[in-house]
């Protein structure tokens, strides 16, 4: 077991959706960008991190594309068997750790989508979160004006935006906080999108870290076009 003096870094994947909104005929991780998937771009981002102690992979227990990819037996990546929701992917996978890591390790759960994740920012949220005994999220402040909607379309108000920001990932907690958090949401049947609403929910405060506007997820068709573009234009800046 590890020393808590000495936290270890984790990743998680959940990459277990399968992504309807891209209407794809595969999940959305799968999806070729340029010459690879989807995924193998997010995981070999995040292999090349220095100190890294190992990715949790969550997949479907249907997955038939995973065994395809040539990075799935690379030694750092473990598989685990994703769960109905997203957080319960994350859970499984925070399980799978149980043994290997120390309460006090980190993790950083990170959208098998989001493929565009610079190397600078993940670096960024670790330093940043160094001395924090909760953890924090990659975001970015909203730069768009906001509209409160009701029916028929009808804007009701606009909303101040200097107060908001929008998540992305990495999001990065404590091992045993992250996993107490997720379990409590959902045995109360709490609707979480994301990782930090879980510790929100039991009262704690977790950070923003400012990130990139272009460490963006793949949701939608369009979404594809742009995210082989920011990856050519992130090639230059290497
Ligand atoms: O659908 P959405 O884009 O919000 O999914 C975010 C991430 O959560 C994706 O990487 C997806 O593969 C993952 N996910 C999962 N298990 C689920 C649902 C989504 O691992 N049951």
């Amino acid at each position: 077991m590890p020393s808590s003096d000495n936290p270890l870094y984790w990743f998680v994947i959940p990459a277990a959706g399968i992504g309807t909104r891209m209407n794809a005929g595969k999940p959305k991780q799968y999806l070729i960008l340029g010459s690879r998937t989807i995924l193998e771009h997010t995981l070999s981002r995040i292999l090349s991190l220095p100190n890294l102690a190992g990715v949790v992979v969550a997949l479907s227990p249907e997955d038939t594309h995973w065994k395809s990819l040539t990075i799935f037996n690379n030694p750092l990546i473990h598989v685990a068997t994703g769960g109905a929701s997203r957080a319960e992917s994350v859970l499984n996978s925070l399980d799978y750790l149980s043994g290997r890591a120390s309460s006090k390790d980190w993790v950083l759960v990170h959208d098998a989508a989001r493929p565009c994740v610079t190397l600078a920012s993940i670096k960024k949220l670790c330093e940043e979160l160094t001395d924090s005994q909760i953890g924090g999220i990659l975001s970015v402040p909203v730069s768009d004006t906001i509209k409160r909607v009701a029916d028929l379309n009808e804007i009701q108000a606009t909303v101040d935006r200097s107060p908001l920001w929008q998540a992305q990932t990495p999001q990065m907690f404590r091992y045993q906080l992250l996993r107490d958090c997720l379990t409590s949401a959902l045995t109360n049947n709490q609707n979480i999108t994301d990782e930090s609403s879980a510790l929100e929910l039991c009262g704690y405060k977790p950070l923003v870290i400012e990130g990139r506007s272009d460490n963006i997820k793949v949701t939608r068709p369009d979404d594809l076009v742009l995210a082989e573009f920011i990856l050519q234009q992130q090639e230059k800046e290497l």
